[in-house]
């Protein structure tokens, strides 16, 4: 069975490897090296492939991505037409997004980057405490991760709050949706996360009059893409201390250029797109579950709407 691999990102060989452990008659191809007739080419595992790439395998069955998000194969304009495309839905991506995302509420919860600012200053000064019961968090997007975030910050006692294109109900989150329940969402999130998928509805949602809603002295942490937000707008609402700090993982463009002055701000921490990496082991073994569901005659699990964009 022969797989194309194709990511500029991502070192193809321990894929070549997880992925022999599950198919004897393996034959993986690496983009654009891959030799032999493209006719025989059943599956593609894909990050950000070359425009047009895809369309030289006529018998495609499936395109899979190595992560969560689908955008950077969605924003091929020419794609073949009818193969589905499937995202990655992994408990362990979905365990280390939690991680980050608990990480993060928490340091700014427990007023970590107003301690910093104080260390700075050499100043000790406690700040007055509150407690978790107190403090509201907001989750954009309840899908896999969002999901499972809420749902840690609740069982930490937090308030949760969500937000998604379509009504949810999760034990302990305060569920809100579409367009016109973002208002209501905003309203009194402290600490505010962005867990959607990058779309055309959702580019740019974080901008000056969504950071307004929030409550004077409001955090932001992005995990999701770095199209989600405004920069300059974030820029400048850190600028007024309406924001009080931001954590970004990801960024337009990537990396990060060294001139960006994201880097040096004092009120942002910057990681370079970690939050949740793709673990070739674990995300192998969930897309072998598929191309075998594929190739037994049924459909990949989490097959992606082009029309929605995730
Ligand atoms: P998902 O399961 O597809 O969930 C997406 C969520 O966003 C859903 O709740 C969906 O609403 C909601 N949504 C989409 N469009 C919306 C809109 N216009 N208005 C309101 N809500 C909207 O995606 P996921 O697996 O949780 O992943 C989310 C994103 O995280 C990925 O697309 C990727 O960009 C990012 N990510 C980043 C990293 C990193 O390391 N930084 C790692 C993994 C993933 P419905 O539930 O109603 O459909
Ligand atoms: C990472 O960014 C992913 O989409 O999995």
């Amino acid at each position: 069975m022969a797989i194309l691999f194709s990511s500029k990102t991502d070192d193809p060989e321990p894929w070549r490897a997880a992925l022999a452990a599950h198919f004897e008659d393996l034959d993986f191809r690496v983009w654009p090296d891959d030799g032999g007739d493209p006719a025989d080419v059943e599956f593609a595992l894909v990050w950000a492939q070359k425009e047009g790439a895809l369309k030289h395998y006529p018998n495609l069955r499936a395109i899979f991505s190595l992560g969560a998000g689908v955008e950077h194969i969605l924003r091929d304009s020419n794609l073949p037409a009818g193969v589905p495309i499937v995202r990655l839905v992994d408990a362990q991506l979905t365990r280390d997004m939690t991680e980050y995302v608990l990480a993060w509420v928490l340091y700014y919860h427990r007023d970590h980057h107003r301690y910093r600012a104080q260390q700075a200053a050499r100043q000790w000064r406690a700040l007055p405490p509150v407690v978790a019961a107190d403090r509201q968090v907001g989750i954009l997007g309840l899908g896999e991760l969002g999901r499972a975030s809420a749902s840690a910050l609740a069982g930490l006692g937090f308030r949760v709050r969500g937000w998604s294109r379509t009504a949810k109900e999760i034990e302990g989150v305060a569920c809100f949706d579409g367009a016109g329940g973002l208002g209501e969402f905003l309203d009194g999130v402290e600490i505010l996360v962005c867990l959607l998928p990058l779309t055309p509805e959702t580019r740019g949602i974080v901008d000056g009059a969504l950071l307004a809603a929030l409550p004077a002295g409001a955090c932001f942490i992005n995990a999701a893409r770095g199209g989600h937000m405004v920069a300059a707008d974030l820029v400048a609402a850190l600028a007024s201390g309406h924001i009080a700090g931001a954590t970004l993982d990801v960024f337009e463009p990537e990396p990060l250029p060294a001139a960006d002055p994201l880097w040096s701000h004092p009120g942002v921490n910057v990681t370079p797109h970690v939050a949740s990496i793709t673990y070739h082991k674990t995300a192998a073994a969930e897309i072998v579950e598929d191309i075998r569901r594929i190739r037994d005659g049924g459909r990949a699990r989490h097959v992606v709407d082009p029309a929605k964009g995730y």
